[in-house]
């Protein structure tokens, strides 16, 4: 039987990028998301070269990830890579102006939702031993503060903690835990954040030149395909026209 890879945000940027990524090699996948009319446009789009299987999901529903992977179909139940892409930014406003609601959303997804589809497949990435792999999304925000970060850094930064802390415990399985933490990348993230700006969004990526989906996606297949007794921990890749700036000082 094949390699297969579950998928979380399997609907758009980095996820939707990294299904394309795996069928290319042959993989076949298990693709998830909210969106299901996107699920089935990708599962149509692919299903031809690979199997595929979706599932309409939100990841912030223990309950509902829990039952998705207990009714993987015969043939998508020993997953080998776990790709936890899910995730959003929401409010890039300074902290004092943000509504907690905003706050918690982050959470929920970026954190608990993570949390929730990772404790539901270790026990299948366990059982695939060797060379299986878990691949999270963090990103730069995690391990740079900048103005706007507040939560979604926060949640960026558990992401990649979790990851070295699981390293530790899975030590002896042969489960790879890789974080990727990523810079400016055009995807639909910066819409989303800004609630559906696209003018805002364009605005952003203009008259640079921003990550793609697709250059995340090859960095996620890379990971996830190198020989089993490698393991990348962490991979930050930003743009070469992003860096930073100096610290901030506030003057009379
Ligand atoms: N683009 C960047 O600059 C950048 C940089 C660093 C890190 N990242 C991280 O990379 C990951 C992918 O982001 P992207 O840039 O590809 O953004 P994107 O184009 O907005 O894709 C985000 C994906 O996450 C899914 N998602 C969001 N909330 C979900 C939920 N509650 N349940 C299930 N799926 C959910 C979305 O699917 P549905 O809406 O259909 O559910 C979508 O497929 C995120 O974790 C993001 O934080 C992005």
């Amino acid at each position: 039987m094949g390699n297969i890879v579950f998928i979380t945000g399997a609907t758009s940027g980095f996820g939707r990028a990294a299904a394309r990524r795996f069928a290319a090699a042959g993989w076949s996948l298990v693709l998830s998301g909210r969106r299901l009319e996107r699920l089935q446009a990708l599962q149509e789009e692919l299903q031809g070269k690979v199997p595929v299987h979706i599932a309409a999901l939100d990841v912030r529903d223990a309950e509902a990830v829990r039952q998705v992977v207990a009714a993987l179909p015969e043939g998508f139940r020993q997953v080998r890579a776990l790709i936890n892409n899910a995730g959003l930014a929401l409010a890039p406003q300074p902290a004092q102006q943000v509504a907690l609601e905003d706050w918690h959303t982050m959470i929920d997804t970026n954190v608990t939702g993570l949390v929730n589809v990772t404790h539901a497949l270790l026990p299948t990435l366990i059982a695939s031993g060797q060379g299986a792999s878990i691949v999270n999304l963090g990103s730069v925000a995690g391990h740079w503060p900048y103005p706007g970060g507040h939560v979604y850094g926060a949640t960026k930064a558990f992401v990649e903690q979790f990851g070295y802390n699981l390293r530790c415990d899975l030590l002896g399985t042969g489960v790879r835990v890789t974080d990727i933490a990523p810079g400016m990348a055009e995807t639909e993230f910066t819409l989303v954040r800004t609630k559906g700006d696209q003018a805002a969004s364009d605005r952003l990526y203009r008259g640079t030149t921003p990550l793609t989906a697709e250059d995340i996606a090859e960095q996620i297949f890379y990971v996830a395909s190198l020989p089993a007794h490698i393991n990348i921990n962490r991979l930050e890749v930003m743009p070469t026209r992003q860096a930073w700036q100096p610290f901030a000082v506030d003057r009379d």
